[in-house]
Order: structure tokens, then sequence, then C-alpha cells
């Protein structure tokens, strides 16, 4: 019976801790300057990041493809998108821990 209430405390605890992150990633991308080509739902100059999230849902290598692609930049991979406008190199601008937190962010997306 106390495991119960106890996954009823936690569950209580943990529903604000995902909005807290959400709210931190938009932040962050703010504060980083992303959102002058990204928002969560539209394509601006580069992809929505929702359609970034969908795409990589299944590739078990997406997160350390796209810190990659966030630190380094680079561009091909949404092309028929964006028509071939690159995406910025972000290291060392943004640190190496937060580029983490843009893109855990943005795959959480759904
Ligand atoms: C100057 C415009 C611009 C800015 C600023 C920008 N992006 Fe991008 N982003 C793009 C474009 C264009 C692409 C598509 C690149 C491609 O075709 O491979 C892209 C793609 C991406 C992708 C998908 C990468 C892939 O290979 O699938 C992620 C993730 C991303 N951006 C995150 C970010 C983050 C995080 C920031 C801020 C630190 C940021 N972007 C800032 C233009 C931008």
């Amino acid at each position: 019976m106390k495991t119960k209430w106890l996954a009823v405390a936690l569950a209580g605890c943990l529903a604000p801790l995902a909005v807290q992150a959400g709210e931190q990633g938009l932040d962050l991308a703010r504060k980083s300057g992303c959102l002058a080509c990204h928002s969560i739902d539209n394509k601006v100059v580069g992809p929505a990041w929702k359609d970034v999230a969908a795409h990589y849902r299944d590739n078990a290598d997406a997160r350390g493809l796209l810190i990659e692609k966030v630190k380094k930049g680079g561009k091909g991979n949404w092309t028929a998108v964006t028509g071939g406008v690159p995406m910025p190199p972000y290291s060392p601008r943004v640190a190496d821990a937060d580029i983490e937190v843009l893109v855990d962010f943005i795959m959480a997306l759904e």
C-alpha cells in the first residue's frame, strides 16, 4: 500500500518537472538565438523542431548526430524544406552542456 502512495506522490512531483524542463529548453533556445530561424510548430528558416523530433524519433543515433550538427552546423538534411540554407555552427559560442539540453528539448517535442 505504501508503494502505491509513493507512486502517486512521485507522479505529482514529476509532472511539473517536465513542464519546467520544457520552459528551460525554450528559454535557452531564445537566449542562444535559435528562435531567429526555428519555431516549435512551423518552418521559419530552419525546419520546425516538432518535425525534427518526428524525423529522428526511431533513430538511435539521433542524439549524437544532432549534437554534432548544432555544434558544427551544416546543411543537406532538410534541403526539401529549406532550399539548402545551412544551419550555422554554435560551438563554442553555446556551451556543450547547453547544446545537449537544447537537443534533448527538441527531441522530446511531440
Ligand atoms: C540562421 C538560421 C538558423 C539558426 C539561428 C539556427 N538554425 Fe537550426 N537549422 C537551420 C537550418 C537551415 C537547418 C536545416 C539544415 C539541413 O538542411 O541539414 C537547421 C537544422 C536544425 C536541426 C536539425 C538538424 C538535422 O541535421 O536534422 C536542429 C536540431 C537545429 N537546427 C537546432 C538548432 C539550435 C539548437 C539552434 C540554436 C542553438 C539553431 N538550430 C539555430 C537554421 C538555423
